[in-house]
């Protein structure tokens, strides 16, 4: 792992190694592909910064029979969310009777997944699961739980693995969090 890095002039530090990444996702692989083994699930990767994660997770889960899905939401701009969620686009799927798993970089305040929840269940799916890579529990302004989570950690700005930091950072293997006292 590389040591620190310096992205748009703030410092982050190594946070957490690609071979715990690794261990994590294949733990939460294994969760979904017992809860959904006999199902033809559909797996929504919420652009961008999931990329990484639900590439490794849908691999990983090892579910034949799925199709995978893109959507995005832009909420979060600079180093703090801004708090007004937008719309869901990009989603043309029929969800109809389906299994979805929604599969989400970081839960922050929570706001963009009870969004993206409500109007995913208003396209009548069967179940509907919520898979994170990170959780930030004490950033919570909803109370809302994922069915599945990688890592959770303190509320503290991170970036790689698919993260970034105004779109920079989404390449790095490691994940990142940022120095304190020093930014
Ligand atoms: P929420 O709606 O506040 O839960 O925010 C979720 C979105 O905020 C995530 O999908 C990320 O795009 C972004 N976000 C929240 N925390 C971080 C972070 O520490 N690094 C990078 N992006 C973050």
């Amino acid at each position: 792992m590389e040591n620190k890095i310096k992205v748009n002039g703030l410092t982050f530090v190594p946070f957490i190694t690609r071979s715990q990444i690794a261990e994590q996702v294949k733990r939460v692989a294994a969760e979904i592909r017992r809860d959904l083994a006999d199902s033809q699930p559909v797996f929504i990767c919420v652009l961008k910064g999931a990329f990484v994660f639900a590439a490794d997770l849908i691999r990983e889960i090892g579910i034949n029979d799925c199709t995978c899905s893109f959507v995005r939401y832009a909420s979060y701009e600079g180093t703090s969310t801004t708090g007004n969620v937008r719309q869901l686009v990009g989603l043309t799927d029929d969800l109809e009777g389906r299994d979805v798993v929604i599969i989400e970089d970081i839960v922050d305040t929570g706001l963009t997944a009870v969004k993206m929840i409500s109007d995913i269940r208003a396209m009548n799916p069967r179940s509907v699961r919520f898979a994170t890579l990170l959780h930030k529990p004490a950033s919570s302004r909803t109370g809302f739980e994922p069915d599945y989570i990688a890592f959770t950690i303190e509320p503290k700005f991170i970036l790689g693995y698919g993260l970034d930091l105004d779109g920079k950072g989404r390449n790095l293997h490691d994940i990142y969090v940022i120095e304190e006292g020093n930014n």
